[in-house]
């Protein structure tokens, strides 16, 4: 399973590609709200600190300004993946822009048979998002499960980038399912480091490892 990092802040993403934990990393106009600098200007320099796919959204609503808005993003760096909102306009630019060679990310999926339309679109990733359906009560999870056997009873290419990620569990049943990608903030990526045992495990390690007055040299 590949790791993204959803977020626009490029200290986070520097700290966490330094690590080695991420693949890429995921954007939308309110992380760059966030950011509080020029888009072109933050989603450049995220594109020097990782090389995998650094998703940009566009803004506007109708194919033909998105497929334009799409051109300008994807001129920024070879790695920006083109983000268009799953409507019926962001489907045609999808389909428009993936012809033309650029990778396409169809966000706001909230549905199995959205993901199937996008992956007919010829999308490079599709972001069903977990977190918001949970937020309403309805099953994030199960809509991952559907989308993987769809796109497996079809052998779509579409990967699958778990979207909307908001805690530990969320992230190991989208593993299980078998999505291809999750995207994480930068917070809960941490987080799936830590456990209780493996931090009481060292401290005891260490205690008696100065116990026996060595030292490795
Ligand atoms: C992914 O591409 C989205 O930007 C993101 O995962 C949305 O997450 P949220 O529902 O926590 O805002």
């Amino acid at each position: 399973m590949k790791f993204f990092v959803d977020t626009a802040d490029v200290n986070d993403i520097r700290e966490l590609q330094d690590a080695g934990l991420i693949d890429g990393v995921t954007t939308n106009p309110s992380l760059i709200m966030k950011a509080n600098r020029p888009m072109k200007e933050v989603i450049a320099d995220i594109c020097e600190v990782t090389e995998g796919p650094v998703s940009a959204e566009v803004t506007a609503t109708d194919a033909d300004e998105m497929i334009r808005e799409g051109k300008i993003l994807a001129e920024i760096a070879d790695n920006v993946c083109i983000k268009v909102p799953l409507t019926l306009d962001g489907l045609k630019a999808c389909r428009h822009l993936s012809d033309e060679g650029h990778m396409v990310n169809v966000t706001l999926c909230f549905s199995a048979t959205q993901a199937l339309l996008a992956a007919k679109a010829g999308a490079t990733f599709i972001s069903p998002f977990i977190g918001r359906l949970d937020d309403i009560n309805l099953d994030g999870m199960a809509l991952i499960a559907d989308i993987r056997r769809i796109y497996d009873n079809y052998e779509f290419d579409t990967e699958i980038l778990a979207a909307s990620v908001r805690t530990i569990n969320h992230v190991r049943e989208a593993a299980l399912i078998g999505a291809d990608v999750a995207t994480v903030p930068p917070a809960t990526l941490k987080a799936l480091v830590k456990h209780p045992l493996t931090d009481k495990g060292l401290e005891q390690f260490l205690a008696d490892w100065q116990k026996t007055g060595q030292t490795i040299s």
